[in-house]
């Protein structure tokens, strides 16, 4: 067990190198690869700290270099590298064919998994493609587990005692862009546990920055009361609509990105609070029941002093009575413990 997880670190680097490699040095990966990463405004320095790279838009391109080093092929099947159809002669297919690529590290810098971008010139293979194709479950990569970009930002979350979470590789790579290191991304999934855990090692405090369409708002929502429950600080800013942070980093400058984040930062409860309370209207059935989800996720909380702190001014929000709020959290508390 230890030993093949050992070999498939190995060949995962290899993978790497031989991908940041074709990026720089093949024809197809400068006029293809490396042109898309600048159209996006990633520098080389950027690209170098990410090691993103490049797979030629071929069918064996990596498998045939790595199988003549005498790697096996069931190595890199194990790997995900490459595709054996049941009952093939052939040794298989490169999984991963004409895209970008963005490796995925673990918390200690080791490749695990890659994340690859199909390129958007051409529409044709576009419309039937997905637009990222990602590493398998393997036994290096349990996707649920994992964050894009913790081993990056790790000293930097701790130094500032503080982590954004985005959805995607590239609002990593593009904040990174504009000076803000203390990020990673659930890489599109809702948020898990292990997820939420691996942040709650470098810092308490978290702000999740999600795509400004119902999708990434509704996938905010869902990870609320899994984050609070781990005892987190959760705020969240949301972008126009159609924006996400690469998106919009880019539309406004740094600076301005970074005003807009201060000036917009919500607690989630508040935001959750607001949310409920405006798609309810004013149907007395339809706030009961947003008073009773407002405080299932306040006795999420397990601190008491920052129970209470919610329990406050959420029944402002609500016009309800505080001490109502109390008695009906302590309910549910004694079901919980
Ligand atoms: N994702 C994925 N597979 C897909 C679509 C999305 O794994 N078919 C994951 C990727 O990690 C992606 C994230 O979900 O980065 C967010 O998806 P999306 O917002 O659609 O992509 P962006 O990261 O914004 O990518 P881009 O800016 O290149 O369009
Ligand atoms: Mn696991
Ligand atoms: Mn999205
Ligand atoms: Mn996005
Ligand atoms: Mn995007």
């Amino acid at each position: 067990r230890q030993n093949e997880r050992e070999s498939l670190y190995i060949i995962l680097n290899f993978a790497k190198n031989f991908y940041v490699q074709q990026l720089h040095e093949s024809d197809e990966g400068q006029a293809v690869g490396l042109s898309y990463f600048k159209e996006r405004g990633f520098t080389g320095e950027i690209r170098k700290k990410f090691e993103l790279g490049y797979s030629l838009d071929t069918w064996d391109a990596f498998s045939k270099v790595a199988l003549e080093k005498g790697y096996s092929s069931q190595l890199l099947e194990k790997a995900g590298l490459l595709i054996h159809k049941e009952g093939s002669q052939t040794a298989g297919y490169d999984r991963f064919r004409g895209r970008v690529i963005f490796p995925i590290h673990n918390v200690a810098g080791k490749v695990i998994a890659f994340g690859a971008r199909i390129l958007k010139s051409d529409k044709s293979k576009a419309a039937n493609q997905p637009k990222y194709l990602n590493s398998p479950e393997t036994e290096v990569y349990h996707k649920s587990d994992v964050l894009y970009g913790i081993f990056q930002a790790k000293n930097a979350i701790r130094q500032l005692d503080h982590c954004y979470l985005v959805e995607g590789y590239t609002d990593v790579i593009s904040l990174n862009q504009g000076g803000i290191e203390n990020v990673v991304a659930s890489s599109g999934t809702s948020l898990t546990v292990e997820q939420i855990r691996l942040i709650g090692r470098f810092t308490p405090n978290v702000t999740i920055l999600y795509d400004g369409d119902i999708a990434g708002i509704k996938a905010a929502l869902r990870g609320l009361d899994l984050v609070l429950e781990e005892g987190l600080n959760v705020s969240i800013v949301l972008f126009p609509d159609g924006d996400d942070p690469d998106s919009y980093v880019r539309k406004v400058g740094a600076e301005a990105f970074k005003a807009y984040l201060k000036n917009n930062s919500k607690d989630f409860i508040t935001f959750k609070t607001e949310m409920l309370l405006q798609d309810a209207g004013n149907d007395p059935f339809r706030l009961a029941a947003v008073i009773g989800e407002v405080v299932n996720s306040i006795v999420k909380i397990p601190d008491a002093i920052k129970r209470q702190v919610f329990f406050h001014r959420t029944s402002e929000m609500m016009k309800v009575d505080e001490q109502m709020l109390i008695t009906e959290g302590n309910k549910l508390l004694r079901k919980l413990h």
